[in-house]
Formats: C-alpha cells, sequence, structure tokens
C-alpha cells in the first residue's frame, strides 16, 4: 500500500523530539543510593532502556493541536505516561506473565535484577508515576490546576483495572484458555491493554491545552484506533519482525498461544486492519482547526514500523 506521503520531512524532528521527552523523563528519575539502591537501579535501568517514547510524544503532539504556549506543564503527564508504560512492560516480561528474556535490547529487569527486585521496580514506577504527574498541580494557575485534576483522572482510570490492568488479566485468562477465542475477545484485550494508555495520552495532550469535551471525545477515539492498530502491528512484529530491530524475542506469543490479531484473522487481514484503523485516525485527527503535520505523519509512519 502507497504510503500517504502528507509531509514526510516533518519525521526528521523525531528523533530530536525523542531527545528532549527522555531528558524530560530523567529529570523525574531517583539518584541511585541508600539500602534501596538495587532498586532505583533496577528502575532507571528499565527506563534508561530507551523505547519509542510513543505515548509521551502522542501527549505532546496533541497538546500541539490545541496550543503552542506554556508546553512545560505537560512534562510531569509526559514523565508519567511513560513510567507507567515501562511498568507494564516490566511486569509483562516476568515469568508469571509473559516470561520472556529480552527488552528494548537489553535482558529484561528479573533477568538483570532477580524477580524480586523486578516486581519492586515495576511497583516503584507505577508509584512515582503519580508522584510525578501530581506535580502538574505545583500552581497558583487555578485553570491549570481543573485541567490537572482532569488529566490525572484519565491517566488512572485507562492505565487501571477497568483499562490496561484489565486488558493485561484477559490477555492472561485467554492464554489459558478459560474465555472463548472471539473477535470480540481479542478488541476488549486489545483495547484494555495497549489503546487504553494510548488514549489516555491524546486526551491528556487535549485536556492539559484546554480543548473542549468534543474535541478531547474525537482524541480519544483516534486514540482507541491508533491503539488497536499499534498492538495489531505489534502481533504482526512477533511472527515477521526481527530480534535486532525489535529488541525483544520473536515467536513468543505463539509460544504461550496468545489470542493475537494473527492468530484470529491471519496475516493479511491483521495488517489491511492496522492500515485501515490508522487512516480513520488520520482522519479524525485532520478535523480540527489547527493541523499537526507531525502528528499525522507519526500515525502513519506506525503502519510500517518494523519496531
Ligand atoms: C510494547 O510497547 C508493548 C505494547 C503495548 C505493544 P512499545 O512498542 O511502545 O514498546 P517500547 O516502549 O517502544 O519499548
Ligand atoms: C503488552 O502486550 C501490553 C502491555 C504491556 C500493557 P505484549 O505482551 O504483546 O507486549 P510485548 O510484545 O511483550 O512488548
Ligand atoms: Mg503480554
Ligand atoms: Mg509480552
Ligand atoms: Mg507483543
Amino acid at each position: 500500500m502507497k504510503r500517504l506521503s502528507l509531509n514526510e520531512d516533518k519525521l526528521k524532528q523525531y528523533p530530536q523530539y525523542i531527545r528532549k521527552i527522555n531528558e524530560i523523563i530523567a529529570g523525574f528519575m531517583p539518584k541511585e543510593d541508600g539500602y534501596q539502591e538495587i532498586l532505583f537501579q533496577a528502575m532507571n535501568y528499565s527506563i534508561e532502556a530507551g523505547g519509542k517514547r510513543i505515548r509521551p510524544l502522542l501527549i505532546r503532539e496533541a497538546y500541539r493541536l490545541f496550543s503552542d504556549q506554556n508546553e512545560a506543564v505537560i512534562y510531569p503527564l509526559i514523565a508519567a505516561v511513560e513510567m507507567i508504560h515501562t511498568y507494564s512492560l516490566t511486569h509483562d516480561d516476568l515469568p508469571a506473565m509473559d516470561n520472556d528474556e529480552y527488552r528494548r535490547g537489553r535482558k529484561t529487569t528479573h533477568i538483570a535484577f532477580g524477580e524480586a527486585i523486578a516486581i519492586l521496580a515495576g511497583d516503584g514506577l507505577l508509584n512515582l508515576a503519580m508522584e510525578t504527574a501530581l506535580k502538574v498541580l505545583e500552581t497558583d494557575d487555578k485553570q491549570v490546576i481543573a485541567l490537572g485534576i482532569k488529566a490525572l483522572k484519565v491517566l488512572y482510570e485507562k492505565a487501571g483495572a477497568g483499562g490496561m490492568i484489565g486488558g493485561q488479566a484477559a490477555d492472561i485468562l485467554a492464554e489459558a484458555g478459560t474465555l472463548p477465542q472471539t473477535e470480540e475477545l481479542l478488541y476488549f484485550i486489545h483495547g484494555k491493554k495497549t489503546a487504553a494508555l494510548i488514549e489516555a495520552a491524546m486526551m491528556i495532550g487535549g485536556i492539559l491545552a484546554g480543548a473542549d469535551e468534543e474535541s478531547i471525545k474525537k482524541l480519544e477515539k483516534a486514540g482507541y484506533n491508533i491503539g488497536i492498530a499499534f498492538q495489531f502491528q505489534d502481533d504482526i512484529l512477533d511472527i515477521t519482525g526481527s530480534f535486532d530491530e525489535l529488541g525483544k524475542p520473536i515467536g513468543s506469543d505463539d509460544e504461550k498461544q496468545k489470542l493475537t490479531s494473527v492468530s484470529l484473522k491471519g496475516l493479511s487481514e491483521a495488517k489491511a486492519e492496522v492500515s485501515r484503523l490508522s487512516r480513520e485516525a488520520i482522519e479524525i485527527l485532520s478535523s480540527f482547526p489547527r493541523r499537526n503535520d507531525f502528528l499525522l505523519e507519526l500515525v502513519d509512519s506506525l503502519i510500517y514500523r518494523k519496531k
């Protein structure tokens, strides 16, 4: 399928944006000292391993759809969303869950530090995310405080048992064969375990920029599409990808007999769905008064991502 070619030059800014995001996150990470030094090391290890930083980037780009002022207001939420995402990966890789030994090109946290510390490092990141996100309220500006509370509520609802954690539970239950392998269940799992946090990222950007309710609903819908497409592509890459590019093992889903887009629909239908959902997201994101070419190009590029 032909790429949209909206304004591909825009994507050249990607590495520069990621550097900035990494700086922001690093500013909120703990110093490695005290009797729990190894815990802090494990938390930093999983964050510093890198990753695409898609969720922070989506907060930033959704924000820029509505405002070009006072961008620092989003920094605590940018760091918090990546901490939550990273804790979810640390726990996802544990032997009790997906039992994977590589992540982001490195040994997973439990291989490097042991299971107990990996569990606690995940807990630590989830808690640090709250401590960090709350900093959005450290201002005298009543408007920012009101929007910050709204953003915090979205983040923690989408990341919780009704969202990401719930999706992870359903993913494990489906693997154990206790749930029927249906299309409805597939969209439930992917909608919760992956799309929920991506919806949150889109909504948080809009909320903090002062977008109206209707726009936030649209951002949520675009986030849902991007999220489902993102997880479908993750399922596809588990078969067609390479360890060197992905930095995590191939064939992991098949080994655990996971319910995935590929196991249910087959490769070509899963690929077609990634394109369809992403194009629909691009349409939604093109319907706002402001245009954000970088965001449109980013969503388009995710259709073709190899990592
Ligand atoms: C991996 O997420 C897990 C999924 C939800 C598909 P990413 O593909 O965003 O992983 P990193 O952050 O780039 O390592
Ligand atoms: C993980 O899905 C989703 C979350 C961690 C919330 P996967 O189990 O497919 O992610 P990878 O393939 O291990 O990155
Ligand atoms: Mg998993
Ligand atoms: Mg996994
Ligand atoms: Mg996967």
